[in-house]
Formats: structure tokens, sequence, C-alpha cells
């Protein structure tokens, strides 16, 4: 038998945790002994309205089964208090999940500022929100967990999601330098990519499929993610359906042209196959060492 992973007695906020994948994340990490700020707003998919029985209905359900939780209906625009909730309810915050999310789903000639803007303010500047007000305190204590929700339409592309993908990639970015930032302070950051059968996707995969795709198929690697047994930071995970992979940048060996005398767009026209071909091709893991073929090729033509 391998140890329990631990987050007893962590204190954890989760947004977006009134329903959907966020209440699963909260209901199991309260089942390992979390105390569980349960964030959510409680509008529509798509953004509209608000109603605080979402958060409530999670904080019930959690102390009726004998674990800790207090219910935050703010938006994650206002990160701030959601933050400061914890630090008033539970004295300290340590894992921080940012999952709430909308949709505003449009083909992008169709898209207008709003749909984009709601979007990313939910998403991304949402997440900035309440994690940059958790950031010093999990610096100050030497230890903390942040995770991001991303998503497979952002990472692949997806018809009529170019705001949602867009915010989404930004998080994987934001997750980047957040794991070089806070390596030091013991604070680690990695990203989920999920599948899981909610109200965002209900209608979009056939019946059984969408059954089957259960928000509780998420969980187990999002409180991994927040215990103290990862170790990861930086990372991208797709998963759902029982299923867990690891996701990584991969980039040819590339071409090398003369950085002297320059080089012609034929010559790029004449290369590109083996431009991109991605045979023994290579996976930079940071900026250093992504820039390692490009300064070899400075170092060929002195
Ligand atoms: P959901 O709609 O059931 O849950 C999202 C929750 O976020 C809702 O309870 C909503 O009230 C809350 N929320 C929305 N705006 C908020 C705000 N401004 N402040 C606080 N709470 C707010 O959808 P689901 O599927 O559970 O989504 C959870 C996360 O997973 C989202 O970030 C979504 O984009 C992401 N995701 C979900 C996928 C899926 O297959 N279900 C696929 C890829 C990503």
């Amino acid at each position: 038998m391998s140890e329990p992973v631990r987050v007893q007695d962590r204190v954890v906020i989760v947004t977006g945790a009134g329903g959907g994948l966020g209440r699963a994340h909260a209901l199991l990490f309260a089942a390992r002994g979390a105390k569980v700020v349960v964030n959510d707003l409680g509008g529509s998919a798509r953004g509209e309205g608000a109603n605080a029985s979402a958060a409530d209905q999670v904080v019930a359900e959690i102390r009726a089964a004998g674990g800790i939780a207090v219910a935050s209906h703010d938006s994650v625009s206002e990160g701030a208090r959601i933050v400061e909730q914890a630090l008033d309810s539970f004295g300290r915050v340590d894992v921080l999940v940012n999952n709430a999310g909308i949709l505003r789903d449009k083909a992008f000639h169709k898209m207008d500022d709003s749909d984009w803007a709601q979007v990313c303010q939910v998403h991304l500047d949402g997440a900035y929100q309440v994690t940059r007000a958790a950031w010093p305190h999990l610096r100050e204590q030497n230890w903390g967990r942040v995770i991001f929700t991303a998503s497979t339409s952002g990472i692949y592309g997806n018809f009529g999601q170019a705001n949602y993908g867009a915010a989404k990639l930004g998080l994987y970015g934001l997750t980047r330098t957040l794991a070089i930032e806070g390596r030091k302070h013991g604070v680690l950051a990695n990203a989920i990519a999920p599948t899981g059968g909610t109200r965002m996707t209900e209608g979009l995969m056939p019946a059984q499929v969408f059954e089957r795709l259960k928000p509780e198929l998420i969980s187990p690697l999002v409180v991994y993610l927040g215990s103290e047994q990862c170790q990861d930071s930086g990372e991208l995970f797709e998963v759902g359906g029982g299923w867990v992979g690891k996701v990584r940048w991969e980039r040819s060996l590339g071409v090398g042209f003369d950085p002297v005398e320059g080089f012609t767009p034929e010559q790029v026209a004449q290369n590109w196959e083996r431009i991109a071909d991605f045979e023994g091709a290579l996976h930079p893991r940071d900026n250093l060492q992504s820039l390692q073929q490009m300064m070899a090729n400075l170092q060929k033509y002195p």
C-alpha cells in the first residue's frame, strides 16, 4: 500500500466550486481532511446572474459528511475578498484551485468585444486576481500549491472557442512562470486540462459518454497536485474519464542558416520539410534549453 496523499488540515480555496468539477474537487479535499473555501458566484454557464445557493449547498454537503467548509459568494474578479475569507475563517491559505469558468462560444467572425472580454475576465483575469492575492501568503509560509484549469481547447484549438482557448492557454503561460518564481519558496503551480460531464459540456457529446465522464474522475489528480507529496511544478496534465496524462512542448531539431550573411524566404521554403521534421525532436523545459540550438547556430558562424 502506498502512503496516503496528505492534504489534512490544509486550507484550500476552490473557485467555481458550486457545481461541476469544482464541487467534486471541494468534496474530495474535504473528505481528505482539508478546510475548504467553496467559492461560487452562482451565475449561468454564460456568466449571467448570481446565486448564493450554489456554494451554500456544497458547503452543506461537506458539513453533512463531517467535513469543514465555508461558502464564498464573490466573483473571482474580487480575488482579494476570497483570499481574505480564507484568512478570516481558517487563518491561512495553502492550496488554490482556480476552476471558475464561463463560456461564450461563437465563431470568431461573429465574436464581439464583450464575448472576448467576459471570457478572458473570468478565466484569465479571475485566476490572476485570486492567485495574486494568495501569492504573498504562500511565499511567506514557504508552502503553497496553485492549480490552474486550462483546456484542450486552448492546447489544440476548438471551433467557436477563440476567446476561451486564448484565456485557457494563457493560464498555462501563467503556470510556467509562477512555477519558476514560486519554486524557491516552496510554491508549486500546475495546470490541468480536464474533460468532464458538466453543464458546460452537456449536449456536446453522446449522453452515454457524458454520463461516464464523471466530474469526480478529475478530482484525484487535483488533490494530488494540491498535496504535500506533489513535487512537480509548471506541468500540464490532461485528465478525464479515469485517465491522466502529461503534456509537454516538442520542437524539431530545426535548421540553422547563416546569421551573418542572412537568409532568404526561398531558403526557408527549400528547407521546409527539415524545419518541420520531428525526427529526434527535442523537449525544451525552459528558456535556456530552448535557446541552445540558436546559440549553437551563432557559434557555427562567428
Ligand atoms: P460549470 O459551469 O459546472 O462550473 C463552473 C463554475 O464556475 C460554476 O459553478 C459557476 O457558477 C462558477 N463561476 C463562473 N464565473 C464565476 C466567477 N466570476 N466567480 C466565481 N465563480 C464563477 O463548468 P465545469 O465544467 O465544472 O468547469 C470547471 C472548469 O473546468 C472551468 O474553468 C472550465 O472552463 C474548465 N473545463 C471544463 C471542461 C469540461 O469538460 N467540463 C473542459 C475543459 C475545461
